[in-house]
């Protein structure tokens, strides 16, 4: 059998970003920063990103995309870089968003990469920042620490993630039930039933997982 796999997870409501991003948006305005050029980190820092434009009234929301070697809830720190800046910040102030410092590669690469590019200044902000990251953002909302690792779910990836975790439920064949209480007992999530069928036509569309009577078999 698989070793069966566990670890705490939270599924992030919109309400949550929506207030997160508004808070760091004003610490950024009340400590006097006022950013000329945004970039989020794709993909997580994307909704963010253009969130805290609005709020702090930026036109210049750029990209870069950073990417992690691993899969969900992947501790390894090995980031990449693999879409630099396509525009000039000479002499701009930069503000850099992530939605996360975990590790905290993806920022460091991307502040190193942007700092070449001659700016005025480079700040980051991110919502969370867990304790144990090499980075610590200027700004974020809530702190985590490392002794709470969670995997957060934000909403921009629940059904990616949900489509990688779910299978990791299926140690043995289970009913969509039996896999509910997985997500539950194995991840500390509640998974309505909805969504949870959602995500099993999702994977047995792609065969990763096959049905067998009343019951889900991995793939
Ligand atoms: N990306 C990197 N670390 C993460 C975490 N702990 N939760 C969600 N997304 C992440």
């Amino acid at each position: 059998m698989d070793k069966v796999e566990s670890f705490k997870c939270r599924i992030l409501t919109w309400d949550e970003i929506a207030k997160w991003t508004e808070a760091v948006a004003y610490d950024i305005a009340d400590n006097g920063f006022r950013p000329t050029v945004v970039i989020g980190l794709t993909r997580g820092g994307w909704v963010p990103a253009r969130v805290i434009c609005d709020h702090l009234q930026v036109k210049r929301l750029y990209a870069v995309k950073t990417e992690h070697w691993g899969v969900t809830a992947s501790t390894d720190g090995k980031a990449l870089l693999t879409q630099e800046l396509n525009a000039s910040i000479a002499g701009e102030s930069v503000l850099i968003v992530d939605d996360i410092t975990d590790t905290g590669e993806s920022l460091i690469l991307a502040e190193q990469h942007l700092k070449t590019m001659g700016p005025k200044e480079v700040r980051t902000a991110t919502l969370l920042h867990i304790t144990h990251s090499k980075k610590e953002p200027d700004y974020y909302e809530v702190e985590v620490p490392d002794e709470d690792w969670t995997w957060f779910i934000f909403p921009w990836n629940l059904h990616e993630d949900l489509r990688t975790i779910l299978p990791k439920t299926l140690y043995e064949p289970k009913t969509v039930t039996g896999i509910q209480k997985g997500f539950k007992d194995q991840f500390q999530i509640d998974v309505p039933e909805e969504l949870l069928r959602r995500t099993l036509r999702h994977l047995a569309a792609t065969g990763k997982v096959h049905k067998k009577g009343a019951k889900w078999y991995k793939a």
